[in-house]
């Protein structure tokens, strides 16, 4: 998963498609690759580290050739490597992938049956094998990918090579991909910024598009095998607005990328049929009696820790102990061999989690981290990992990572339930289905976002806000309350709503705007007596719901309603408003927003 590029044209394809590679390294990555045809062979050199590395490894290998593919690669499956770096080649067959195979280990199963070897831990290397396997059925390059794609399930965009032959070919599944026009020269770009130095024309693909570059021009066949035809665009983006996708900042980009980030996490680990929860990462977990889970991390990854409890003790009827991880070192925590500690981290790197991690291990815990960044130290040092695979987060308040981590909790509450066996198949399967309805619902709020946005300039001039929530949504208002703070800079309070009568009340008047959190379940009646008591010290509230019709709907002074979900899933509903109105309010204040005043993406400091 990261960036896909490709040339054909007149000129050097090395030069071209390393420059289109750096232009993209702003998103982060791991590993880089390239792979240059010069109408006989095709070469490639790949490397973990940086695209000035590679750069280097051509520029002495004198690499030349007119037609060319490149990636850089943030790893999902097999840790980043030289061998796991793309492109990956099978015999005259040549592939960089974004995206996932949820049936990798299905199709490689297949082909190693027909003599077909594997060298990566990537689910992408199927891919150029089973193109290979087409061809040599018979097939010609466009016949054997349209063939191939029919056996893949996940999501993916593909450039595509052969040797010998002066075609490029681009697919487009569930994972951007778009062509640029130049003059006698045509581009394949995950991302509009690659490609903005040679070109303003594009053609974005649609899903199921096949396109076939060649040097008189641009193909396209539709998922029916259909010439079509697509809409050259130009846009005049500035470098700086198409790295971050035509929004003004990265926040906002990854607050509207969290339909497609939750799709991610979700995808490959729902056994449909089964009605069942599977993680690969967690094949080799020995599974004995669990006395006790712990869930520890820091900032927002520590308010998904404390939904985690939520989820887990309600469906798994097992104690869940949640700390922040600066304060459980610390604390002599009882931990014993046999309970079971759940450390979460974006980053993997945060230097508070990590010595949790350690000291958790030293007592006899068995360790599972759950990051979104493979080969991070702490995904390294716990006994598994399960990645969110929410790609890179660039803004330092966290916002994808966060939903995706949730989307993860419930997953592996899931797994646990059935193999604890504390829930009845069809209660899961009914859960997996309103799991698989959330990114849906993520983006109807998101549709929502210009309410928010007008809502946010009524507010931008107070200095503290409140926000109260109950059950499973008091951690949601903590988050939403952190992301004012971090971003804004106003001073935002979170509060389990129950507690507002003893202390919070006493801040209440017309200059206390306070946010509450209100879906129509068990606390539905104590909120409202809560939020009539904020009104009746002259508070302002701004009601989030998912009700139509809130008891209080017409007293507060604004209302926000989100999709109904279930309990467990509810704050990844509720907490995009939350981030949103943040932004605006941020946005509007005129803040650094992706690097607020005195933050760091990764504290690896204690
Ligand atoms: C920093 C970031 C936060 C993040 C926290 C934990 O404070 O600014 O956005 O939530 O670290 O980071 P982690 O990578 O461990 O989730």
């Amino acid at each position: 998963m990261c960036g896909i590029v490709g040339y054909i044209g007149k000129n050097r394809a090395d030069q071209i498609v390393i420059e289109a590679l750096k232009r993209l390294e702003y998103r982060g990555y791991d590993s880089a690759g390239v792979a240059i045809g010069d109408g006989q062979r095709i070469r490639i050199i790949k490397k973990k580290g940086k695209v000035d590395d590679l750069k280097r490894l051509i520029d002495k290998d004198e690499l030349s050739g007119t037609i060319g593919i490149g990636h850089t690669r943030w790893a999902t499956h097999g840790v980043p490597s030289d061998r796991n770096a793309h492109p990956f080649r099978a015999h005259d067959i040549v592939v960089v992938h974004n995206g996932i195979i949820e049936n990798h280990l299905e199709i490689k199963e297949r082909l190693k049956k027909k003599g077909y070897r594997f060298q990566s831990d990537t689910d992408t290397e199927v891919i150029p094998n089973l193109i290979l396997y087409y061809t040599r059925e018979g097939f010609d390059l466009v016949g054997a990918v349209r063939r191939a794609v029919k056996d893949l399930k996940g999501s993916y965009a593909l450039a595509i090579l052969r040797e010998k032959e002066r075609i490029l070919v681009g697919v487009r599944h569930e994972s951007p991909l778009l062509i640029g026009v130049g003059d006698g020269e045509y581009f394949i770009a995950s991302d509009a910024p690659a490609l903005i130095s040679k070109t303003n024309r594009f053609i974005f693909l649609e899903d199921g598009d096949i396109a076939v570059l060649t040097d008189d021009g641009v193909r396209i066949l539709d998922r029916n095998g259909e010439n079509v035809e697509r809409e050259i665009r130009e846009v005049n983006w500035t470098p700086m607005m198409a790295e971050k996708g035509g929004f003004k900042h990265f926040m906002l980009k990854e607050i509207y990328e969290q339909p497609s980030s939750i799709s991610d996490t979700i995808l490959g680990r729902i056994l449909e049929e089964k009605g069942e929860i599977h993680f690969e990462e967690l094949e080799e977990m020995p599974l004995s009696r669990i006395r006790k889970f712990w869930m520890v991390a820091c900032g927002t990854s520590y308010h998904a820790c404390l939904i985690g409890k939520y989820i887990f003790e309600r469906n798994l009827k097992i104690p869940v102990e949640v700390d922040l991880a600066s304060e459980f070192r610390y604390r002599e925590p009882p931990v014993r061999k046999g309970d079971f500690l759940i450390l979460i981290s974006q980053s993997g790197e945060t230097a508070d989690t990590i010595a949790a991690m350690r000291e958790g291990k030293k007592r006899g815990a068995y360790t599972l981290s759950i990051c979104n960044v493979l080969g991070s130290t702490l995904s390294r040092e716990t006994d598994s990992t399960i990645f969110t695979r929410a790609g890179p987060e660039i803004g330092v308040a966290s916002t994808k990572a966060f939903t995706t981590q949730i989307a993860v909790l419930f997953m592996l509450m899931l797994f646990f339930a059935s193999r604890m066996k504390t829930k009845e198949k069809k209660e899961i399967k009914k859960m997996i289905s309103e799991l698989k309805k959330i990114p849906h619902k993520v983006n109807e709020v998101l549709e929502g976002g210009a309410k928010i946005e007008e809502m946010s300039k009524k507010y931008m001039y107070y200095k503290n806000f409140l926000y109260l929530g109950r059950g499973i949504n008091f951690p949601t208002v903590l988050e939403g309350a952190l992301k004012l703070k971090e971003i804004s800079y106003i001073h935002a309070e979170g509060y389990a709503a129950g507690e507002m009568k003893h202390g919070p009340i006493a801040l209440i008047d017309e200059r206390m705007p306070v946010l509450c959190l209100s879906p129509g379940d068990s606390t539905y009646s104590k909120m409202c007596s809560n939020i009539e008591e904020v009104i009746s010290r002259q508070g302002k509230v701004i009601l989030i719901t998912d009700m139509d019709s809130h008891g209080m709907a017409k007293k507060v002074e604004d209302v926000f309603v989100v999709p109904k979900t279930i309990y467990e899933l509810q704050p990844i509903v509720s907490v995009i408003p939350l981030q949103l109105f943040a932004y605006h309010i941020a946005n509007f204040l005129g803040t650094d927003v992706d690097q607020p005043r005195n933050l760091a993406k990764s504290v690896t400091v204690e």
